[in-house]
């Protein structure tokens, strides 16, 4: 089944979870771009909702497709947040910002009562890590923040390259806030809620692509239908 049919299956299995008149968190990247078109076809019949975005890009959309958006302090409280996923596990820890928008994500899913990942089954695995934890990091100091990221994973017996994330051209890849990110590829994370935490004790860090308890819900779309995860 094409890649993009899922992702639209799961999207607008969320979709039913909005209410009208709600505070909605609305994700980055290819999957939460299927909700947020899927979201401005029924607001143009009609649906009422207020849209906090989690990224510039998506803000954009929102605009294109229709979404009236607020900013997070107009509306620093919401009732739900949908936003894809670059892994999750069974207890809904996620990995997220292979977009890079990992920290308005954080700060959008924080603020909401509920968060519900949309993702098809692919990014479902056992351990979190084969995908690059996105590290986001101030560019003041970068050489030093990257030997504490080194010093840290080696104790939690963590490997693999961490990489600052280029753009396409070859320069480096500036997040909305105006920092950099490192890629960091360990293959397995058997303690993420640890890792989070030490990675955040460093300075230079601003946030991981860890979302620790943060998901409430995901909606995961395979060739053979939609299923729910709760936790
Ligand atoms: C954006 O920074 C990311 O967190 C995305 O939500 C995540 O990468 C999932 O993206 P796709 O739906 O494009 O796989």
């Amino acid at each position: 089944m094409d890649p993009k049919e899922l992702k639209k299956a799961a999207a607008q299995e969320a979709l039913q979870l909005v209410e009208s008149g709600m505070r909605l968190g609305v994700g980055t990247g290819s999957t939460a771009d299927e909700f947020t078109k899927l979201l401005g076809a029924k607001v143009q019949a009609g649906f009422e909702v207020q849209a906090v975005t989690t990224s510039i890009k998506t803000e954009k959309l929102c605009i294109e497709v229709g979404v009236k958006t607020f900013t997070l302090d107009e509306l620093p409280e919401l009732d739900l947040t949908i936003d894809g996923a670059d892994e999750l596990d069974q207890d809904l820890q996620l990995i997220k910002g292979g977009g890079g928008a990992l920290l308005r994500e954080k700060i959008v899913a924080q603020a909401s009562k509920e968060m519900v990942v949309i993702a098809d089954a692919s990014k479902v695995v056992d351990p979190l890590g084969a995908f690059p934890l996105p590290i986001e990091v101030v560019p003041f100091g970068l050489k030093a923040t990257e030997l504490e990221i080194a010093k840290i994973s080696k104790e939690l017996g963590l490997s693999g390259p961490v990489v600052i994330r280029k753009n396409e051209d070859g320069s480096d890849f500036v997040t909305d806030g105006g920092h950099f990110i490192l890629d960091a590829s360990f293959g397995r994370i058997s303690d993420a809620k640890q890792l989070n935490e030490q990675l955040n004790l460093i300075p230079g860090v601003v946030e991981t692509g860890l979302f620790i308890d943060i998901a409430t819900k995901a909606v995961i779309a395979a060739p053979d239908g939609v299923k729910i995860m709760t936790k």
